[in-house]
């Protein structure tokens, strides 16, 4: 499976966004609920997309916004092609094999290639073939569209009347990653990845800066919605994709009507990896699976506690014992699972409250630069979707501490290892970390 457009030159540009500062959540106390559970109308993209709106040709010199935002997404985010791709002979084929007669038709793939909201919180120019339009992401407009231009309306007052907070690292995350990972209501089952849907892998901070941007973090900006930089989107998404994984697992676990649990959390090549590759099983956990168990696929989970553990945050350590002991039960007594998540998740809820309250100096990125480099070194990133993520946390580090120990060259060299699932080599992955990490000391 091929991570198909991941923008190399998009994950590089996050060294163009810098600054070190943190600044309190702008959006803090909203409660945001997620654009499509939203009870809202949603009155669609042609009630955003005029030429005295959002859909201007050449950018505003005079409003805070750029307002060529309709034509950003019409023209160069994938978006505002999500719908169409449901046409597509991939999506005829997918739907073949799951006996589905109709993916534009079909809830399971609308519900995140649409703004599949109810057909009751349809307005008039609403048109599910939109994709996923604007309200799909900045929640239904019918209570703010015609305050929100006015002067003197600030943020807060948008947000009051149900514009949902993209801004800040949290809620952008859980809107992210309820359809680039899914949720209780929608859900990308190994069925549908059988069928052949891509793997989704999603980082927020590289998918924000991928996702064509149409706003500029400007001082204006940062006055408007807080200081966020591209590492506290990588910390803060972390964070919520862990306990999403865990929220998720929990749930298919408990609905999955197969004899087999959901296969889709747990790692994709210990079953499809060529059987002419041994499975390297160098950390501790694998020690104690059985010779055969599929194991977990802990990622977002395990990178944001090494992070912690990095830090030296209270109960960083526990909490990965407690992940281990997770681990271990989903390979092979399922029965404990929910006794070992049920601990893992306070542990977590505690270390993203330490998270967020602290704000990171060079030396803590520096730190942690190391930290994910050794990781890689270890040789324990055997799996493709943890390498991938650990090549993204370095490269984003290396970017914010801006100090060229990585050049370009050494990053894109690196990323030609993890571009892909199957050309990507563990061996060489741990090889060049050995050798970053050297030249470093
Ligand atoms: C309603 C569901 C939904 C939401 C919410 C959503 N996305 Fe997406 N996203 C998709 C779908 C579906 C695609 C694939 C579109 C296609 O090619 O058909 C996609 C594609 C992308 C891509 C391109 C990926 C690639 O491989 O080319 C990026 C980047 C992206 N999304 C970032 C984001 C970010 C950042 C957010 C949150 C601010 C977000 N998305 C929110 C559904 C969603
Ligand atoms: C949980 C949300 C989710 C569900 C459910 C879902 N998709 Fe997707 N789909 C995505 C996202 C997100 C992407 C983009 C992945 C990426 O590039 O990172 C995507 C990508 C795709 C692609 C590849 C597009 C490209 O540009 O290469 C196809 C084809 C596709 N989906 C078809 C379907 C069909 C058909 C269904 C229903 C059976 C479906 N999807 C259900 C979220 C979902
Ligand atoms: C996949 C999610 C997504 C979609 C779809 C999307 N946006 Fe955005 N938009 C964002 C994010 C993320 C931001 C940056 C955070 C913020 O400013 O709230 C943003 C910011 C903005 C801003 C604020 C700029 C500023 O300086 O305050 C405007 C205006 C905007 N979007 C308009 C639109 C319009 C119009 C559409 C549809 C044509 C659209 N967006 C579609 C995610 C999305
Ligand atoms: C416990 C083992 C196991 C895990 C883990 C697993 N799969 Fe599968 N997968 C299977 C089996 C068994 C089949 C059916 C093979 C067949 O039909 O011959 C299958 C079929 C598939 C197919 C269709 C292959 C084909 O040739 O038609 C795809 C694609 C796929 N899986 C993707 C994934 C992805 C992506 C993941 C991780 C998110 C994953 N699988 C995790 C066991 C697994």
């Amino acid at each position: 499976m091929v991570c198909r457009k991941l923008g190399f030159l998009g994950v590089l540009t996050a060294a163009l966004l810098i600054s070190y500062t943190t600044v309190a959540d702008s959006a803090e106390g909203y409660t945001s609920v997620l654009p499509q559970q939203g009870d809202t109308v949603h009155l669609g993209v042609a009630s955003c997309a005029s030429s005295v709106c959002h859909g201007k040709a050449e950018k505003s010199q005079t409003r805070r916004v750029w307002l060529t935002e309709f034509r950003i997404w019409q023209v160069r985010d994938s978006h505002a092609t999500a719908f169409d791709t449901l046409l597509t002979p991939a999506s005829e084929d997918i739907a073949r094999k799951l006996g589905i007669a109709d993916a534009s038709r079909a809830e399971v793939c609308l519900d995140c290639h649409s703004d599949n909201v109810a057909p009751a919180l349809r307005g008039p120019k609403f048109q599910l073939s939109d994709g996923v339009g604007c309200e799909a992401c900045h929640g239904g407009s019918e209570q703010w569209i015609s305050s929100h231009t006015d002067d003197g309306v600030s943020y807060a007052d948008n947000l009051d009347h149900g514009m949902y907070p993209t801004a800040a690292p949290d809620s952008r995350a859980q809107l992210c990653l309820s359809c680039h990972l899914g949720n209780a209501d929608k859900f990308a089952s190994h069925d549908i990845m059988g069928a052949g849907h891509p793997q989704l892998l999603f980082e927020l901070s590289s998918f924000s800066i991928n996702q064509p941007m149409h706003y500029a973090i400007d001082a204006d900006y940062i006055q408007r919605k807080g200081d966020f930089t591209p590492i506290d989107f990588w910390l803060q998404g972390m964070a919520v994709a862990a306990s999403s994984t865990l929220d998720l697992f929990d749930q298919q676990q408990t609905t999955s009507n197969s004899i087999f649990p959901e296969l889709t959390f747990y790692q994709c090549d210990g079953c499809h990896q060529k059987t002419d590759r041994s499975f390297e099983r160098v950390d501790a956990v694998w020690n104690a699976v059985p010779a055969g168990a599929v194991r977990l696929n802990d990622t977002p989970i395990r990178l944001f506690i090494t992070a912690a553990i990095v830090l030296e945050l209270e109960g960083a350590n526990q909490a990965l014992d407690q992940l281990d002991r997770l681990v271990l039960a989903a390979s092979v007594k399922r029965e404990d699972i929910v006794i070992h998540k049920t601990a893992l998740v306070h542990s977590l809820t505690a270390l993203q409250t330490q998270m967020s309250e602290r704000s990171l100096l060079v030396k803590d990125l520096k730190r942690l630069r190391e930290g994910f480099l050794a990781l890689a070194a270890s040789n324990k990133a055997n799996y493709f979707s943890y390498a991938f993520n650990i090549f993204l946390a370095v490269n984003h580090l290396n970017a914010a501490i801006g100090d060229g120990a990585l050049s370009e060259d050494d990053i894109r060299a690196w990323f030609t290892i993890v571009q892909t699932e199957s050309a990507y080599n563990p061996r060489q992955f741990a090889a060049m970390a050995i050798e970053f990490l050297r030249r470093e000391t």
